[in-house]
């Protein structure tokens, strides 16, 4: 549960940033309603794979011989610590995405450059989640083999 939830998080946005929206920049498609609507289904996905993934983690962190409350002398540990960093900061910027995505919707209607603005807003928002989910599954991967 803990790596189907890491999936389907980062390789949502991954498909996102990496396949979805290229094309509909391409096509200059990005005021779709079909194209917002696609990325709006995506945001509770992140959500539900952010409880899953804290709750499953807490879980292993707690049934595993390796933790030791407030110790982090070893490299379980400390790439624990690494870990539990990241989600913090992941769900600070999926908090950011769905404020800026509002913000993207309301200002569809506008002639000016306010959407695009938020739109570049949300692309750097999705990026550096990939960024740091792909920190997060490297210190699980050190976790599994440490
Ligand atoms: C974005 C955040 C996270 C990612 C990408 C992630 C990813 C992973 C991956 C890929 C594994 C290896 C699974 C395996 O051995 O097959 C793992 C294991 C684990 N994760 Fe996470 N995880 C995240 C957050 C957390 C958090 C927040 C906690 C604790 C509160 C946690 C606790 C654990 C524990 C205890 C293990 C088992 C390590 C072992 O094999 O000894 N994870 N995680």
């Amino acid at each position: 549960m803990h790596v189907i939830s890491v999936v389907v998080w980062f390789g949502g946005l991954i498909f996102i940033n990496a396949v979805f929206i290229p094309i509909v920049e391409h096509q200059e498609a990005t005021k779709l309603q079909v194209v917002l609507g696609t990325q709006k289904r995506f945001l509770p996905f992140i959500w539900s794979c952010f409880w899953s993934l804290l709750m499953t983690g807490i879980l292993l962190m707690l049934l595993s011989p390796k933790f030791l409350w407030f110790e982090y002398s070893t490299l379980w540990s400390k790439l624990l610590a690494i870990k539990q960093v990241a989600l913090l900061l992941l769900a600070f910027f999926s908090w950011q995405t769905v404020q800026v995505f509002s913000k993207m919707e309301q200002a569809v209607g506008n002639d000016s450059d306010e959407f695009e603005g938020w739109r570049l807003g949300l692309k750097k928002l999705i990026r550096r989640s990939i960024f740091w989910g792909i920190v997060a599954l490297m210190c699980g991967a050190g976790m599994a083999v440490s």
